[in-house]
């Protein structure tokens, strides 16, 4: 067989080409699936769905570096001219489901690829030694959640063209009985020749709109709406009330950094600018820490348990700094999961007026609060997590 195209034919470059990538599409859409149905309770399942997501992932890269070798290659072959021009809808449906598997092919793994990128944390790596970010992706967490859905509703779309594609191939061989399958499967001497056709523009620019139109109207599929956690309230605060901030955790999950932010937390803040003493109340709400794809896991009974142990504290006297310039502290105790431990959080803070910013962090061992006791060593969660805030008070 040779390996260009003909006019009746697929040569068997292109041949290759279509059926690696069919079997390797429909492997990724089987290992995420799967990958996902995993359960995630103790440390020995966490790891076997780290490991399912890596070969998902590695299948996925190898369908985009196939795609886009394929798209290179039908770029110099000639395409196999229709069987039957005439039967327009007919030409019109099986080219719009070509262009739009054309678009799929590239556009889920790519998708999944830049949710790889920007999910803060090092989860489940590509089996490959070239990296594993895409260059000019920031880490973003909302990035990831929206391509997120988008993947997940992608793959629907992916599969249902797929569906269709096929029933067009089989309709070929079994209803109509025409040699279309021979052009891509069977010996492509049993191809028929097709007749000479004259296409309009128009006819092949459709079905490429129609493609685009089924991906763009995929992109818009809204996404179920989950209760966004209420950002930092400020709290009545006896002296200073927080307007704005952020809090949040950063603790190595399977040897990379993964960080997260709490959506929900309160903090009373007592300080008399003069003497640089004062009092720091802070109360967290568990459920509203979102930690890339473990968060779950994380508020779940072997990690934080939020369900058991809704809030943690943080309470503590603002120390002055010993000399100026240097950071305060705030030294007291810290309750996470129901076990108190003393602790010491140094902050820098700037007062301007009547506005105060103040950003510190600490780390503490999870193993102090009794949190993934069933983790005993450091190659799924490390044992030091950082605990960092960034706030602007007012005073009131
Ligand atoms: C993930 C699965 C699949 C993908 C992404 C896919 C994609 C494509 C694309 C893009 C073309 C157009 C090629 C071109 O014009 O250069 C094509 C052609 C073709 N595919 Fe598939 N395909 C898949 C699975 C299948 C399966 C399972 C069958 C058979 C049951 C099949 C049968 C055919 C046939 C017969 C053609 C040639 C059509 C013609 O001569 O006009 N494909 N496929
Ligand atoms: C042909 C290519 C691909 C297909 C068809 C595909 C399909 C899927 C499917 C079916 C799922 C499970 C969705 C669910 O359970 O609702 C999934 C999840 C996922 N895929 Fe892919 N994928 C592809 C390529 C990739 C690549 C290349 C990467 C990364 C390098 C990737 C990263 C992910 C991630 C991170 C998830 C989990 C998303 C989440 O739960 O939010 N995928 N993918």
């Amino acid at each position: 067989m040779i390996a260009g195209n003909t006019n009746r034919a697929y040569g068997w470059v292109a041949r290759l080409f279509h059926w690696s990538v069919a079997a390797l599409i429909l492997g990724a859409i089987g290992l995420g699936l799967y990958s996902n149905s995993l359960p995630t309770g103790t440390e020995a399942q966490l790891q076997s769905v780290f490991a399912a997501f890596s070969w998902h992932k590695t299948v996925g890269v190898t369908v985009l570096t196939l795609a886009v070798l394929r798209i290179v290659w039908t770029l110099t072959q000639p395409k196999p001219r229709p069987l039957h021009p005439t039967r327009r809808l007919e030409l019109f449906l099986a080219e719009a489901v070509h262009w739009a598997l054309w678009i799929g092919m590239v556009i889920m793994p790519v998708t999944g690829w830049i949710i790889h990128s920007a999910a803060p944390g090092g989860f489940s790596r590509i089996l490959w030694p070239f990296g594993q970010h895409l260059p000019l992706i920031p880490e973003n967490a909302d990035l990831a959640k929206a391509l997120g859905h988008f993947h997940e509703t992608g793959w629907w779309v992916l599969a249902g063209l797929i569906v269709l594609h096929v029933a067009g191939a089989l309709k070929h061989a079994l209803i109509d009985r025409d040699g279309t399958l021979s052009r891509m499967a069977g010996p492509a001497h049993r191809a028929p020749e097709p007749p000479a056709s004259q296409a309009s523009p128009l006819s092949h620019l459709l079905p490429i709109l129609a493609a685009l139109a089924i991906w763009a109207g995929t992109a818009l599929i809204p996404a179920e709406q989950t209760e966004e956690p209420v950002a930092t309230a400020a709290q009545p605060a006896s002296g200073w009330a927080v307007q704005q901030g952020t809090l949040g955790i950063e603790v190595a999950q399977g040897g990379a950094p993964i960080s997260g932010q709490f959506g929900s937390w309160q903090a009373a803040i007592d300080y008399d600018p003069t003497a640089k003493t004062g009092h720091v109340a802070v109360s967290i709400d568990i459920a509203s820490l979102t930690l890339g794809a473990v968060s779950d896991n994380a508020k779940g009974p072997d990690f934080l348990n939020a369900p058991a142990f809704p809030t943690a504290k943080f309470a503590g006297d603002i120390l002055p700094p010993a000399t100026e310039g240097i950071p305060h502290i705030a030294r007291g105790s810290l309750t996470i999961a129901g076990q108190t431990v003393p602790a010491e959080l140094p902050f820098s803070l700037e007062i301007s007026g009547s506005v105060a910013k103040a950003q510190g962090e600490m780390t503490v061992d999870r193993r102090d609060f009794g949190i993934g006791a069933g983790y005993g060593d450091e190659s799924t969660v490390g044992f030091p997590v950082t605990i960092r805030f960034d706030l602007t008070a007012t005073q009131q």
